[in-house]
């Protein structure tokens, strides 16, 4: 069965990126099969998965369009294991070239249609916005994964984020679920971090995961290599936070990791 995952919070720089392309050269090295969807104009998990994004033939922006199939805008993430549709700035035009198509909400569900049952998980690195091409995603997901830094602001940015899932329930896609919310760039001596993280605790239970990703200056640089930095350096505790999360997914939709 393959588990599709929208990776999103409309606020920016808390680790939506970051956490896509870690989670998918985990899940890859797990033995997984897996498709990573960069769907940020911005291009940083093509980047991130060692895909130039200056040098594309073909990206996602032509698939939501129609103009291309999924299957021929993917391509080999040779750094990352996985598979990857990559996205550049030519993205940005979406958005408005969207708006008069029809189903133009559901058109990235539509395209993986074709491919998404050659995976195991399908991983959608959503833009930092509540806009057309979250959209697509929150329709094309079965659930959606939700990382945030444990500040003052964030709580307030998620409730904009969790009505947005509900409304998406109620009229495109009755089945989405909130797969779980992910702590990132997690300092535990801070106080206010403490705070925020009882408060996601009382609200979200067993939603949060257990696992939480500390600052990890390793995290930061490995895009700079244009490789995960779990596949780069699996020992240091950036990539041992994502391994652990790996593992806690796995075990919490009952699949094992498969020796690779
Ligand atoms: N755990 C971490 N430790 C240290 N730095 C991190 C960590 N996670 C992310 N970063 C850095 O923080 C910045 C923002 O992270 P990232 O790009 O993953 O966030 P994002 O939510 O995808 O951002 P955007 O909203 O712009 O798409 C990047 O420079 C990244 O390298
Ligand atoms: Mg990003």
């Amino acid at each position: 069965m393959t588990r599709i995952l929208a990776v999103t919070n409309q606020k920016g720089g808390v680790g939506k990126t970051t956490t896509s392309v870690n989670l998918a050269a985990g899940l890859a090295q797990s033995g997984m099969r897996v498709l990573l969807v960069d769907l940020d104009p911005q291009g940083n998990a093509t980047m991130g998965s060692g895909v130039d994004k200056r040098a594309l033939k073909l990206s996602v922006y032509q698939v939501l369009l129609g103009l291309a199939t999924a299957e021929s805008a993917r391509q080999k993430s040779e750094a990352g294991g996985y598979d990857l549709i990559p996205a550049n700035r030519d993205l940005a035009g979406a958005e408005v070239e969207l708006v008069n198509l029809e189903h133009r909400e559901s058109r990235l569900k539509a395209a993986l249609k074709s491919i998404a049952d050659q995976y195991d998980f399908v991983l959608l690195d959503c833009p930092p916005a509540l806009n057309m091409l979250t959209l697509n995603a929150l329709v094309a997901a079965h659930a959606v994964m939700i990382p945030m830094q444990c500040e003052y602001y964030a709580l307030e940015g998620l409730s904009d984020l969790v009505n947005t899932i509900k409304k998406v329930r109620q009229s495109l896609n009755p089945k989405l679920e909130i797969e779980g919310l992910l702590r990132t760039m997690y300092d535990p001596r801070n106080t206010l971090a403490q705070q925020v993280s009882a408060q996601l605790q009382e609200h979200f239970g067993d939603k949060l995961y257990t696992t939480v990703i500390p600052r990890n200056v390793r995290l930061a640089e490995a895009p700079s290599y244009g490789a995960p930095a779990v596949t780069l350096d699996r020992e240091c505790k950036g990539s041992q936070a994502y391994v652990d999360l790996v593992e806690e997914i796995l075990s919490r939709s009952g699949l094992a990791a498969v020796a690779p």
